[in-house]
């Protein structure tokens, strides 16, 4: 089958999926404490996600990213993972991987090898216990190291994935970065961004931007830009003293898009083309129109006919420093970050 070519000749090779809006920590970035959430009828089943990613495997995608919410809560969420090993075996999938809060690793790191994932992203934003539970509201940090040591056990490669928050996590740049390469872990850290309305104000005051955790890090370590790029909006540095890959995303700043191979698949069967526009394709409908995929595949295709060139956050929102302030109305939750 004809590859996806969207129209600034980006091949789509990259598909995230969002199996559940459903998470058990309440992140004060992410969530609201009193989130409500999706009926059950509004979800894919196990079998359309399936069917869904297989399409995309059909059209070329050879990286899936499994995400939420916390896809490790989706109930049955193994059967999927299972059943997504056949296309690693077939070979037309290169890669299956997911993001995880961690908590639930210590039950399926081993499932999850066992089908074929090699590495796993885990969020974890301090090594402190009582800051853990303050900015997870819900979590243990306990469990979540519980679970990243299953996860190495069972032979994952695990990458840690760090909110940079200002006064929350900056005294601590250099223990987590000396706890990941202690532990052989790469690290990234990930810029804040303002998402929908979730009432917590604070955490716009709480921006600490890339450039200058860079500087701090420069202070101490010696730090080698490397050219590689997932097409996403990561930059990498190595750390000349630990040998340990840093990265930054700046997730507001568009200069990743014109390398950009990825779409957004929500747990609701909405395929988001670009992270920061609310253009989207519904493919749920199609899906559940017909067993045969042809109108699925057709409205895939017209999905990404439309893929935008670039993020539209509304920079026109910005404080006083000239800092972005622009909204997104969804949750990363609902999108899969
Ligand atoms: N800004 C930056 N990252 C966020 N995440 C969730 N909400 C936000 C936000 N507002 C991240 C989590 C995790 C991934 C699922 O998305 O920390 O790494
Ligand atoms: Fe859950 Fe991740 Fe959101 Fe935290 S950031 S509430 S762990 S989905």
């Amino acid at each position: 089958m004809e590859p996806l070519i969207d129209p600034f000749a980006r091949a789509i090779s990259y598909l995230r999926v969002s199996v559940t809006d459903r998470c058990d920590f309440r992140c004060l970035y992410c969530m609201s404490e009193t989130m409500t959430f999706l009926p059950k009828k509004e979800l894919l089943t196990l079998e359309e996600l399936d069917r869904l990613c297989t399409a995309f495997v059909g059209l070329g995608v050879s990286k899936l990213r499994i995400t939420g919410g916390e896809p490790l809560v989706r109930k049955g969420i193994m059967t999927f993972f299972r059943a997504m090993t056949r296309h690693l075996e077939s070979g037309a999938l290169k890669e299956l991987t997911l993001t995880t809060n961690g908590s639930q690793l210590s039950r399926f790191a081993k499932d999850l090898a066992a089908a074929g994932v090699r590495r796993v992203n885990v969020s974890l934003d301090t090594l402190d216990e009582r800051k853990f539970a303050e900015i997870t509201r819900w979590g243990r940090l306990a469990q979540v190291l519980d679970g990243i040591d299953a996860a190495q056990a069972a032979g994952l490669r695990v990458k840690i994935n760090t909110v940079a928050l200002k006064g929350f996590n900056e005294d601590e740049l250099f223990k987590l970065a000396e706890w990941c390469a202690a532990r052989g872990m790469d690290l990234t850290f990930i810029e804040v961004m303002p998402m929908g309305d979730l009432g917590n104000e604070d955490r716009l005051d709480q921006y600490w931007s890339m450039k200058d955790l860079r500087a701090r890090l420069s202070e101490q370590y010696r730090l080698t830009d490397l050219a590689e790029s997932s097409g996403g909006p990561a930059r990498y540095v190595r750390l000349e003293e630990t040998g340990q890959k840093i990265g930054f995303i700046t997730p507001l700043t568009h200069n990743f898009c014109e390398s950009c191979n990825r779409v957004r698949l929500t747990c609701t069967g909405e395929l988001f083309m670009c992270l920061g526009q609310e253009d989207r394709a519904d493919l749920r409908a199609p899906l559940r129109a017909s067993s045969d995929d042809t109108a699925l595949i057709a409205a895939i295709r017209e999905a990404i006919a439309h893929k935008p060139k670039g993020h539209d956050f509304d920079y026109s929102r910005t404080d006083a420093a000239g800092r972005s302030l622009g909204q997104m109305s969804r949750h990363m939750s609902h999108t899969g970050g």
